[in-house]
């Protein structure tokens, strides 16, 4: 279809296939695409803020894939689904289920044994899993959303501030939120922390 769309910073590219996937064929540009997507996700809030979701129910793979459907499921065909290529953030695709796995397992340990307080078990998960990067993309804004179901349904804690951001901006706030991930993935998790509270 011809159709390039810029990469902000931190952000993974699609392959011809996955745009493919784009369901909305009149969609032209970056900001049009990230409108479209802003709306479907706002819808997903709505859905998740209707039920009352249990630790058992929240903490499986079915949630996960779940919840990435809800969020994009009017714009991309790939919706819900793992990724099948390889990308520049993540692990090697067919390690997805398995490691997706490890992390819902540590998690629930995490819980169970009062290991860290809430925020630092959801920050903690939503930085595992965007590095492991479930889906073709989508992953960052699914992994925030995660954080915040984990405070409010598992804690009972209000969610997280974010910055007051949606972070699809290529700004100052962005470039913080990728340095705090940056030492996340260099063991430091307290930034990230601060961040997603501030
Ligand atoms: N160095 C990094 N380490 C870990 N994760 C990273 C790093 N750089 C980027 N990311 C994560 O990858 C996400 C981008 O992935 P993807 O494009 O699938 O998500 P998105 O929801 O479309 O984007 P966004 O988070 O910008 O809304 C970023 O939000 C960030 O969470
Ligand atoms: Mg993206």
């Amino acid at each position: 279809m011809g159709l390039e769309f810029d990469y902000k910073d931190g952000q993974t590219p699609l392959d011809e296939e996955e745009k493919e996937g784009l369901k909305i064929k009149s969609i032209t540009t970056q900001g049009e695409l990230d409108d479209f997507e802003q709306l479907n996700i706002e819808k997903a809030v709505e859905w998740t803020i209707h039920i009352k979701w249990k630790v058992e129910k929240i903490l499986t793979e079915k949630f996960i894939k779940d919840l990435h459907k809800k969020m994009y499921e009017d714009v991309w065909k790939w919706a819900g689904e793992f990724r099948r290529t390889e990308k520049n953030i993540g692990i090697p695709w067919t390690q997805i289920g398995i490691e997706l796995k490890n992390l819902l397992d540590d998690t629930k340990y995490w819980i169970e044994n009062k290991t860290f307080p809430p925020e630092e078990v959801a920050i903690r998960f939503k930085h595992r899993i965007v590095s492991i990067h479930c889906f073709p993309n989508g992953n960052g804004r699914h992994s925030r959303m995660m954080a915040d179901i984990i405070m409010e349904s598992i804690f009972g804690e209000e969610i997280f501030s974010w910055h007051q951001s949606n972070m699809i901006k290529p700004n100052e706030t962005r470039n913080k939120y990728i340095n705090a991930l940056r030492e996340a993935d260099n063991g430091n998790i307290t930034p990230l922390i601060e961040f997603a509270k501030n």
